[in-house]
C-alpha cells in the first residue's frame, strides 16, 4: 500500500486526501486543527505547522511516506517541496519554492506572459513607486484594478467599482501595496464571466481537469465581501454552460504555454497543479492570475468526479509521465456549497455547534474549521477570522439535480449558519449565460 503524506488540513485538502483513499493509498496528515474529516480515512495525524520542518521530519521519520501531497499555498512558499526531496529524496506532488513567485507575484506572471507572447494578456503597468500611477490610472479611464504583490489569496486585488469608487481611493490602496511590499501592479478593468482551470503538471505536459466556476463573494447575487470563496459548481463534459469549445482550448494552451514559459524562465520544471483563473469577455478569452495549487473550493466538486486513480496520476506527475495518461471522469455534474458563520468572513462564532442532517447518498459532507464533540461539529475558536465551517457537495445527472440536492441539506441546518441559495440554482446559470450573451453581442 502506498503512503502519502498529505499537508494541510482545509476542506479542498480533504478532498485531494479522499481521492488518494479512493485510489488505496494510507494517509498521514500533517494538519494544524484536527479535521474530523480525515479521521476516518488517515492512519495518523500529526498535529503541527504546515512548514514547521522539525515536527515534518519527525512525523516523516516515523511514517517513510513514498509521496508528498501539498494542499495550500503557504507551506509551498516556505520551501516544503525543496525540503522533502533534500532531506529524504522523497518526491511531492507540488512546485518547489522558486515557482511558488507564479502566484506570489502578480508582476511575475504578467511579466512572464508578455515576454513569452502567450495569449490573454490584458493592459497593465508594474509600479515600484508612485511615479506614474495616477497617469496610468487615467489613461484607463478610472477603470482599473489594484494588486499587491504578495500572497494575499484574493485580498489584495481591488476592483474600481467594487472596491473602490474614485481613482483616489484606488491610487490610496496602490501607496498601501508600495509601503508593504515595494511593487504594485495596476491593470485594465475587465468585465466577463470567470471561471477556473486546474491542471495537473509534470514539467512538460498538462492534464487538464473539468473547468470550474467558484463563488468569491459572501452573499447571494455576488454581494458583500470577497470571501476564502463560498462554493463551485462543474457540469457534464468537462465545461461550463457559458463557455464555447474554443474558450477552453485556448485556456489550455495557455496554461501549455505558462508551463514552458516556466521552465525556460525558473530552469525548474513545474510540477504541480497550474491553477489558471480566467476571464471570458466580449473580445474574448484573458488571464488574471495563476496559482500554483488546488483551488478552495473548485477542488471539491472537480475531483469528485475523478474515476482515474489519483495516486497513479500523480506518480504519473512526479515522474514526467503525464503525457501517457488519460483521464477518466464520472458523467455527472456537481456543486459545493460552504456553511458558514453567519456574518462570514467578519465574524466567527467559535464554539457554535452544527449539526449535520442525514445526508442523501448524492451528498457528502467536507468539515472545514470544525472539530468533532459530543453534540456535533464545533466551530474552532483560534485561528485567523473568516473561516468555514463545511462544505457540502451534491452530485447529479445535471446541474440542477446537483443543486437541488446540495441545497435541500443546507437548508436543514441550524444555528449561527448560513450559506450561498443561490450558487449554481438554474436562475443563476441563466443570468450568467444571458451576461455572456449580451456582451458577445456588444462586442
Ligand atoms: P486575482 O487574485 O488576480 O485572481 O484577483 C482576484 C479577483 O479579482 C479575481 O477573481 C477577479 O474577480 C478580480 N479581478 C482580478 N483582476 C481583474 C481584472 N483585470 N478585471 C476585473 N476583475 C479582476
Ligand atoms: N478559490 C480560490 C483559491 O483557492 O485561491
Amino acid at each position: 500500500m502506498s503512503k502519502v503524506l498529505i499537508i494541510g488540513n482545509s476542506a479542498a485538502t480533504l478532498a485531494s486526501a479522499r481521492a488518494y483513499h479512493r485510489a488505496g493509498c494510507e494517509l498521514f496528515i500533517q494538519g494544524e486543527a484536527l479535521n474530523p474529516g480525515f479521521a476516518s480515512i488517515a492512519t495518523a495525524y500529526n498535529l503541527g505547522g504546515l512548514a514547521d520542518f522539525e515536527s515534518l521530519k519527525t512525523f516523516t521519520q516515523k511514517i517513510k511516506p513514498d509521496l508528498v501531497f501539498v494542499g495550500p499555498p503557504d507551506p509551498l512558499a516556505a520551501g516544503v517541496v525543496d525540503f522533502f526531496e533534500e532531506q529524504f529524496g522523497i518526491p511531492s506532488v507540488g512546485p518547489k519554492k522558486a515557482s511558488t513567485i507564479l502566484e506570489a507575484s502578480k508582476a511575475f506572471t504578467r511579466d512572464l506572459v508578455e515576454k513569452y507572447k502567450i495569449p490573454g494578456q490584458i493592459r497593465f503597468k508594474t509600479f515600484s513607486s508612485e511615479a506614474g500611477i495616477r497617469e496610468f490610472a487615467d489613461e484607463l479611464g478610472g477603470d482599473f484594478v489594484v494588486k499587491a504583490d504578495g500572497l494575499k489569496s484574493g485580498m489584495g486585488v481591488k476592483v474600481s467599482g467594487d472596491h473602490f469608487t474614485t481613482t483616489e481611493e484606488g491610487i490610496d490602496f496602490a501607496r498601501e501595496c508600495l509601503a508593504e511590499s515595494g511593487r504594485v501592479v495596476l491593470e485594465e478593468k475587465l468585465l466577463g464571466e470567470e471561471f477556473s482551470l486546474m491542471s495537473l503538471c509534470d514539467g512538460e505536459h498538462a492534464l487538464d481537469l473539468p473547468a470550474v466556476q467558484d463563488f468569491k463573494r459572501a452573499l447571494n447575487d455576488d454581494q458583500g465581501p470577497n470571501t476564502g470563496g463560498m462554493g463551485s459548481y462543474i457540469d457534464r463534459g468537462a465545461s461550463l454552460p457559458f463557455l464555447k469549445p474554443e474558450d477552453l482550448a485556448l485556456a489550455s494552451e495557455i496554461t501549455q504555454q505558462v508551463l514552458k514559459a516556466m521552465k525556460l524562465e525558473t530552469g525548474l520544471p513545474f510540477k504541480g497543479f497550474l491553477f489558471g483563473g480566467f476571464m471570458l469577455t466580449a473580445k474574448g478569452l484573458r488571464l488574471l492570475e495563476y496559482n500554483v495549487r488546488t483551488g478552495d473550493p473548485e477542488t471539491i466538486t472537480v475531483l469528485s468526479v475523478l474515476k482515474s486513480n489519483f495516486f497513479d496520476l500523480s506518480m504519473a506527475l512526479v515522474e514526467g509521465r503525464l503525457n501517457e495518461m488519460k483521464l477518466e471522469l464520472e458523467d455527472k455534474a456537481a456543486v459545493a456549497k460552504y456553511i458558514v458563520p453567519k456574518g462570514y468572513p467578519e465574524i466567527r462564532h467559535g464554539g457554535a455547534i452544527l449539526q449535520l442532517p442525514t445526508l442523501p447518498p448524492e451528498v457528502e459532507a467536507f468539515p472545514a474549521w470544525v472539530e468533532q464533540v459530543p453534540e456535533g461539529l464545533k466551530m474552532i475558536q483560534g485561528g485567523s477570522v473568516g473561516h468555514r465551517a463545511l462544505a457540502l457537495l451534491g452530485k447529479g445527472a445535471t446541474l440542477t439535480e446537483a443543486e437541488a440536492a446540495v441545497e435541500a441539506v443546507a437548508q436543514k441546518i441550524q444555528g449561527p449558519f448560513t450559506h450561498r441559495s443561490d450558487i449554481a440554482t438554474p436562475a443563476t446559470i441563466a443570468k450568467k449565460l444571458a451576461h455572456m450573451e449580451a456582451l458577445r453581442k456588444r462586442a
